[in-house]
């Protein structure tokens, strides 16, 4: 009696532990289809910057200096109330961190709001729309034209950006959906309106040794560019391939252990 129980639990235990009995019960209940939730009701048109931007990035600097000048009123305007739309350029911390402390710390406040205003045109664009652009440059910023203009070029589909002390790149874009295009830069848009059109020739391609610019002037920002660059490039080709050689060699051994164990 006993022992045929025994048998039979145990049996039974045997029989649920095996791969198939297993697979048996996970796969039984018919796993209830999702039935689609109703799509969401189309959001409304209002695009809030203040909170895209403390999202994204991290843009912490940028929208700091956007609240602190009352500029953030004058975009998120224009976003809500025209049919222009606006297309802002926003630089990440990292570029505010390579930037000379007194290029922005000796402006007045009306040339710093002016400098805020410079990241900005008071039209949408989507990145496709630059290769246009690039032939009507100077394109007067928010800031307004001349000194406060900027070139744009397109080269393959890349979007730089010219204000003669800095050259710099659309480097991703943030939100593009009209009437607000934010894309991110690599670099703080200084414009020659401020920082005057007496700019350091920039010496040519040399990445090696940071040549640190003279006193006073806000860092020509091609040296911190030119020395960023090699860090942003994608991971090569061979690394990739490496990186699936070790998985797969991982896989054929577990197969092995597995063999050995069956
Ligand atoms: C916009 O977003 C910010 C930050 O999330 C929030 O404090 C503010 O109330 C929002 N403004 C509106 C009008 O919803
Ligand atoms: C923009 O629109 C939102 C939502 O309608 C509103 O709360 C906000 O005050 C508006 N801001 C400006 C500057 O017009
Ligand atoms: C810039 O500001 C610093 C103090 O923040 C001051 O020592 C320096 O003289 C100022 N330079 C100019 C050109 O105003
Ligand atoms: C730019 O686009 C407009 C229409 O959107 C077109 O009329 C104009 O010819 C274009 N300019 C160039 C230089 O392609
Ligand atoms: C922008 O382009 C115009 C016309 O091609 C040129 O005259 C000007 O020097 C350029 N400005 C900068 C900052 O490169
Ligand atoms: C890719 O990386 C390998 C080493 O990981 C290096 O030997 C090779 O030169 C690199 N190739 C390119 C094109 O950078």
């Amino acid at each position: 009696m006993k022992f045929s129980m025994i048998i039979v639990l145990s049996s039974t235990l045997l029989f649920s532990c095996t791969p198939l009995a297993y697979a048996q019960k996970v796969a039984s209940p018919p796993a209830p289809t999702p039935t689609p939730s109703p799509a969401p009701a189309p959001s409304p048109p209002y695009v809030n910057l203040t909170d895209l931007l403390s999202v994204a990035g991290p843009f912490h600097n940028f929208l700091n200096y956007l609240e602190s000048t009352k500029v953030i009123d004058t975009f998120q305007n224009q976003a809500n109330n025209t049919d222009e739309g606006i297309t802002i350029f926003v630089p990440k911390d990292d570029a505010f961190k390579n930037l000379k402390k007194a290029s922005l710390s000796n402006l007045t406040q009306d040339q710093l709001k002016q400098l805020i205003l410079f990241h900005a045109l008071p039209h949408y664009y989507s990145l496709s729309d630059f290769k246009n652009l690039s032939h009507v440059s100077p394109v007067s910023t928010f800031a307004g034209a001349g000194g406060y203009a900027l070139n744009f070029t397109d080269t393959s589909g890349t979007v730089h950006l010219d204000s003669g002390w800095s050259k710099t790149k659309v480097s991703s874009s943030v939100h593009s959906t009209d009437p607000v295009a934010i894309y991110q830069v690599d670099k703080v848009l200084l414009p020659e309106a401020i920082f005057g059109t007496d700019i350091p020739p920039t010496p040519a391609p040399a990445p090696a040794p940071d040549t640190s610019p003279t006193a006073d002037s806000p860092t020509s920002d091609d040296s911190a560019g030119a020395g960023s660059a090699p860090g942003k490039s994608p991971p090569n080709s061979s690394y990739r391939i490496n990186g699936v050689g070790i998985w797969s060699q991982l896989v054929l051994a577990i197969a092995g252990v597995l063999v050995l164990f069956l």
